[in-house]
């Protein structure tokens, strides 16, 4: 395994994917994981339509192909009929996790009374953690502050990177005793 950790940043918008609407989930995730990580990392970043096949395609490339640890998605999680992110997410996932949804719709309804209406879950892919997050740009900080902390150990337990974290932005949860790689 490379030393160099890979992560999958995925935004899913009909709008971003034609350049009608400039893509601010991206970036936002971006920004705030390069805070986060302290060890050395690159994003593979991708953005597509809400296509239930196309979402499932991109991440099965994402985890298998690009070799990612973690891919982040943006967008796609409410509840209109284009709305298919957490479909896709499920489709391609041997487990899931309901945790991670519940915290973030938890954390966030403290702003906003719609959080509710996000259907983000998360789940496991071979070595690679695949996290939805709401498409709001406002909502990429606050749910990635919600869960980050458990996810370095995640990704550990089932073989991917090990994600050093900057403490004094988010400081990454392992049990005692929990050893490296
Ligand atoms: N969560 C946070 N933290 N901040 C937000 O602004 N918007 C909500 C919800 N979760 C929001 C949020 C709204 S209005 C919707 S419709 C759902 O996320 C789904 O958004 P999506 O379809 O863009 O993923």
């Amino acid at each position: 395994m490379s030393n160099v950790a890979r992560i999958g940043i995925l935004t899913v918008s009909d709008r971003a994917s034609l350049g009608e609407y400039e893509d601010k989930g991206g970036p936002a995730i971006h920004e705030w994981l390069t805070q986060a990580i302290k060890n050395p990392w690159e994003a593979v970043a991708r953005i597509i339509s809400d296509d239930e096949a196309l979402i499932e395609a991109t991440l099965r490339e994402l985890s298998d192909d690009e070799a990612c640890c973690l891919i982040v998605t943006t967008g796609g999680t409410g509840p209109a009929p284009r709305d298919v992110t957490p479909e896709a997410t499920e489709k391609v996932c041997s487990k899931m996790l309901p945790g991670f949804g519940e915290l973030m719709r938890s954390v966030s309804l403290a702003s906003v009374p719609t959080a509710i209406l996000s259907r983000q879950t998360a789940g496991v892919r071979g070595q690679c953690l695949i996290i939805n997050l709401p498409g709001k740009p406002a909502a990429i900080a606050e749910c990635l502050h919600a869960v980050f902390s458990a996810m370095p150990y995640c990704i550990d337990l089932i073989g991917g990177a090990y994600l050093e974290t900057n403490p004094e932005f988010c400081a990454a949860f392992r049990p005692a005793g929990a050893g490296r790689g």
